[in-house]
């Protein structure tokens, strides 16, 4: 029995007087990926950014890997080893794949300067691990396909050794066959024993990819399943009413 790599432990977030966040618990084990599922507004984004550290938490609690954990912003997120890829593939389109891969953290030779020589070893090696015929590494990245950009971002998380990824919205700006090769990448991230949360609209995707599949509706939790346990007419019927399936059990981990 593994210990969750996150457990988000009755979270509330609140702007002004908009509950976003209402007393949530969503666990995440290594190598599962947990659908996050809901209409726009639901609480989705902002549960997820405070995990990465983007908002501080108003009560509850998270832990990572059993302890207590104190998210204050995005360093300390990354420093717990969860990263975040945004739908909006944050992506600075004038540099390349390389410049882009090390944005703000970049390699340092003993001298402090830039490691220029390294970055680009380093960079080919992880770009290569994804994706073996992107190639064109050191063109700005605004001329790169949208699955070429979703390398970077992701390449981004493996370089740093992500063993949480956040994933809004991976696939909202691609084609299918792009959409294809993400879903490859997912795999082999699980196979790696990363634990993934996945929010997205798609539900091919979602069956497809995840292991479990979470709902929430206006800021509260609706349920959460194994996604083999339940079909997509339970699933729309979730995040349309707010209707738990009748006779599934709502389970905590994918095997147990
Ligand atoms: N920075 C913010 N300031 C004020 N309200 C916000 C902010 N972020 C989100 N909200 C509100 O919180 C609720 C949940 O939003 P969000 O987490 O983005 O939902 P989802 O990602 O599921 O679409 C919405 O009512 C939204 O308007
Ligand atoms: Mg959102």
């Amino acid at each position: 029995m593994t210990e969750p790599l996150v457990a988000l432990r009755g979270i509330h977030k609140a702007f002004g007087g908009v509950h976003a966040v209402e007393d949530v618990s969503v666990y995440l084990h290594p190598g599962e990926v947990v659908a996050l599922l809901g209409h726009n507004g639901a609480g989705k984004s902002t549960l997820m950014k405070m995990l990465a550290g983007a908002y501080p938490i108003d009560s509850g609690e998270i832990l990572i890997r059993g302890e207590k954990a104190h998210i204050r912003s995005p360093a300390d997120a990354q420093e717990l080893g969860i990263e975040t890829i945004y739908q909006t593939l944050a992506l600075a389109d004038n540099l390349d794949a390389v410049a882009n891969l090390f944005l703000g953290r970049e390699l340092l030779t003993p001298w402090r300067t830039l490691d220029d020589l390294r970055m680009d070893a380093e960079a080919r090696k992880v770009f290569a691990r994804l994706n073996k015929n992107f190639k064109n590494v050191r063109v700005p990245v605004r001329r790169l396909s949208g699955g070429q950009r979703q390398t970077v971002a992701i390449s981004r998380a493996l370089y740093f050794n992500a063993r949480i990824l956040i994933m809004d919205e991976p696939c909202a700006a691609l084609g299918p066959e792009e959409t294809r090769m993400v879903g490859e990448l997912i795999k082999q991230l699980k196979a790696e024993g990363v634990g993934i949360f996945l929010i997205s609209h798609d539900m091919p995707d979602v069956f497809g990819l995840s292991d479990r599949l979470a709902v929430m509706k206006n800021g509260k939790l609706v349920g959460t399943y194994r996604t083999a346990d339940v079909d997509e007419d339970e699933v729309l019927g979730m995040i349309i009413l707010g209707k738990r399936p009748e006779g599934k059990e709502q389970v905590e981990r994918a095997d147990g």
